[in-house]
């Protein structure tokens, strides 16, 4: 906005439009370094677009579609955190593709692909998993799964085994009730968390959830993998990590305990 002053009224004409000249000229130098093109002229035709198969281009993607629930940056969010070279190694591509394509059935995770809205081609969600492998190819998470599969083989676990499991190694971070801290204004230890025996919170996950988080853990937020240190009825430390058979045995305990209680109308396909 250009105001005048007073003072200008009694210059003589031609100074005030030479000031005022100088002024505009002023102004589209600071229009021309804000955008770097002059109004007016069009954009580029086709606009330039970055391949998800890159880093920049997978990170606007990330951010647009999934840090709402996988957490920025691919941690720190409700679900699994998908910033662990370890899990992306683990998970084959295939699978990889009809989660993010498909979504996961009767949960919270939408697909992303066909005639999902806004959905995405099948060549961009291949590019975008190239993406997050280069990206998060060397984050953090090694050696924590003692190489225990993603998926379950076909063995089919033991529950009460699982119960013990549970008790030996879980129960003291995972309490069925957590405890108000003795002392007054005492901090809460972190890494008491919530209870996952609990019937409705099981509701909310699939066996694979629950799976995915025993084997990689979640660095994140300091629940151990497969490879522990893990937490005795005491608290203390107990050693040994899991195998396969217990991880096995544990999600069919942890799976024993969800119900199946109507709670009001529910959609099959986990479509919001
Ligand atoms: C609205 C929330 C939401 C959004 C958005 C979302 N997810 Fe998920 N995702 C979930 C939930 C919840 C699960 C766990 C489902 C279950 O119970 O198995 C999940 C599971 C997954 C899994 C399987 C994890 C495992 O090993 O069990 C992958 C892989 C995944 N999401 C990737 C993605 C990617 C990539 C994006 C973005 C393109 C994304 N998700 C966006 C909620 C979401
Ligand atoms: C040192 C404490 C600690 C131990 C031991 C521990 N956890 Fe965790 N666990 C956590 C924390 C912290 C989280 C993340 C916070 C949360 O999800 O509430 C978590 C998350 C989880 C989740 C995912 C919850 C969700 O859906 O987000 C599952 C399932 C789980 N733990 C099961 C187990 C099992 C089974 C064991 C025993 C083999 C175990 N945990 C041992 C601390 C622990």
């Amino acid at each position: 906005m250009i105001r005048f002053d007073s003072s200008h009224l009694h210059q003589p004409l031609t100074s005030a439009s030479k000031s005022l000249r100088l002024v505009i000229a002023a102004s589209w130098i600071f229009v021309g370094a804000a955008c770097d093109r002059l109004p007016g002229k069009p954009p580029p035709n086709p606009a330039p677009v970055i391949s998800v198969a890159t880093t920049a281009g997978f990170e606007a993607m990330w951010a647009e579609r999934c840090t709402g629930c996988h957490g920025a940056d691919g941690q720190m969010g409700a679900g699994l955190p998908m910033r662990n070279a370890e899990y992306l190694k683990a998970v084959p591509d295939g699978e990889m593709f009809s989660i993010i394509r498909d979504g996961v059935p009767s949960s919270r995770m939408p697909g992303f692909g066909g005639n999902a809205i806004g959905g995405v081609s099948d060549e961009i969600i291949r590019d975008f998993i190239k993406g997050m492998h280069t990206t998060w190819a060397s984050s953090e998470g090694s050696n924590v799964s003692r190489g225990i599969s993603w998926r379950p083989s076909d063995a089919t676990g033991d529950i009460a085994r699982g119960a013990s499991i549970f008790a030996a190694k879980c129960a003291a971070c995972h309490p069925a009730e957590q405890k108000v801290p003795v002392l007054e204004g005492a901090m809460p230890d972190q890494l008491i968390a919530g209870s996952v025996t609990d019937p409705f919170y099981l509701r909310l996950v699939s066996d694979q959830h629950l799976r995915s988080n025993i084997v990689f853990g979640r660095t994140d937020l300091g629940m151990p993998g497969a490879a522990g240190p893990f937490r005795g009825p005491d608290g203390g430390e107990v050693t040994g990590g899991l195998d396969a058979a217990d991880v096995a045995d544990l999600v069919a305990y942890l799976a024993s305990k969800r119900n199946t209680w109507p709670s009001g109308p529910e959609v099959e396909d986990g479509a919001p």
